[in-house]
């Protein structure tokens, strides 16, 4: 039985719309290489299913946020590059180099657990500094570069593959002042190891927004994740764009969220809907109740706000999004049946309901849409 016959809700996965903006992106960088970022489940795409296509698109990279996900990718046979971004715990250094996995290294005491694990498993443990630029995340002050290098050149194990850092303000704002700021000690860092005489390989900075607005980024590695999943980072990266006299990607959403109806249920004029009575109806009204609540990600501040597809056409949510349900109007759809399709994200006929959309109803951004759709919810390619 097919994932849509059998499941309360479904993520689409399309490969054309993936392997499409894999193309704008290549075109657009170059000869930089391409990681996939397919950290947080692949921002909701599914793990498995976009590491795969990545793969089939040629792409050699891949970020994960932690050594479980690496970890997955392995025992499913993925074997491109894996960078894990997040953090490592120390106690899982041994996991790091016995699967393959490249880390993101800032703090000392990381580096050397890698290095001993390393050194008794006899292999080679490949790391990739992060420098402080500017985000105040994860990164080594460029003052302290010396200390960790000190550390690395003791240890024969560790081969340092990569330098990195990440963009604070490059999504939210038209103005390019702070990446600026960031790239110029990002090149400064580059710059100390050259004059200790190390030309590190893989030097990479830029995101989407980046890899979009500023070639100058670009070194030799581009992580990109909200683009290949066919997003724009913000309005004001495409504003950015048009302002420059760049050609805008031409991006295509890879991921639709559906789901089917579960009741079909006529409610008199002035009945209540949902919990905390929270809608009144004004009218004699058809609700279609759908078996997704904010359990599987569809967030609780859509409640009254937003809407859905069903046989092409807008149903209202009505009243509070539950745990499990919402409960939409579709007393201006014709003909809905019981199992109808329902669709929460993507096209049905000649409407669609994006990320953005949501995003903007929620009061939160795409990425977070998106990455918090249940994992337990099937993802099917097609
Ligand atoms: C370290 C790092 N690199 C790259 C990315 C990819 O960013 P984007 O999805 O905007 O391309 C992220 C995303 O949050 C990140 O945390």
């Amino acid at each position: 039985m097919r994932i849509d016959q059998a499941h309360l809700s479904w993520v689409e996965i399309s490969r054309d719309s993936f392997f499409h903006n894999v193309q704008e992106f290549k075109k657009r960088l170059g000869p930089t290489q391409l990681m996939a970022v397919v950290k947080a489940n692949a921002y909701g795409h599914g793990l498995l299913e976009i590491a795969r296509l990545a793969g089939e698109a040629g792409i050699g990279w891949l970020g994960v946020n932690s050594i479980e996900e690496g970890m997955t990718l392995r025992e499913a046979g993925i074997g491109q590059r894996v960078v894990i971004l997040g953090y490592v715990p120390l106690t899982k250094a041994k996991e790091v180099v016995r699967y393959d996995l490249r880390t993101i290294i800032y703090n000392p005491d990381n580096l050397k657990a890698l290095a001993e694990a390393a050194r008794q498993l006899k292999k080679k443990a490949f790391i990739h500094l992060k420098v402080e630029t500017g985000t105040n995340r994860q990164g080594i002050p460029i003052k302290k570069l010396g200390n960790i290098y000190k550390l690395i050149k003791a240890r024969p194990e560790v081969v340092l593959e990569g330098i990195s850092s990440h963009f604070a303000n490059i999504e939210d704002t038209t103005d390019d002042f702070y990446p600026r700021f960031q790239l110029q000690n990002f090149i400064e860092a580059i710059n100390w190891f050259k004059n200790q005489g190390v030309e590190i390989p893989i030097k990479h900075i830029a995101c989407t927004a980046a890899s979009i607005l500023f070639p100058e980024t670009y070194f030799d590695l581009a992580r990109v994740g909200l683009g290949l999943y066919g997003l724009w980072p913000s309005k004001e990266t495409l504003v950015s764009c048009r302002r420059r006299g760049q050609e805008p990607l031409k991006l295509k959403p890879v991921l639709s969220w559906r789901a089917r109806v579960a009741q079909i249920k006529p409610v008199p004029r002035g009945a209540y809907i949902g919990y905390g009575c929270t809608y009144r109806t004004t009218r004699p009204t058809k609700l279609a109740i759908v078996p997704v609540g904010y359990y599987d990600g569809y967030d609780r501040s859509l409640s009254n706000t937003a809407y859905v597809l069903i046989r092409g056409k807008r149903a209202p949510v009505r009243g509070r999004v539950c745990m499990n349900f919402i409960m939409v109007d579709i007393s201006d759809i014709p003909g809905v049946k019981l199992e109808d399709r329902v669709t929460l994200i993507g096209t049905d006929g000649q409407d669609r309901i994006t990320a953005d959309q949501l995003a903007a109803l929620a009061g939160t951004i795409s990425y977070e849409i998106i990455s918090r759709i249940n994992p337990l919810i099937p993802r099917m390619v097609i």
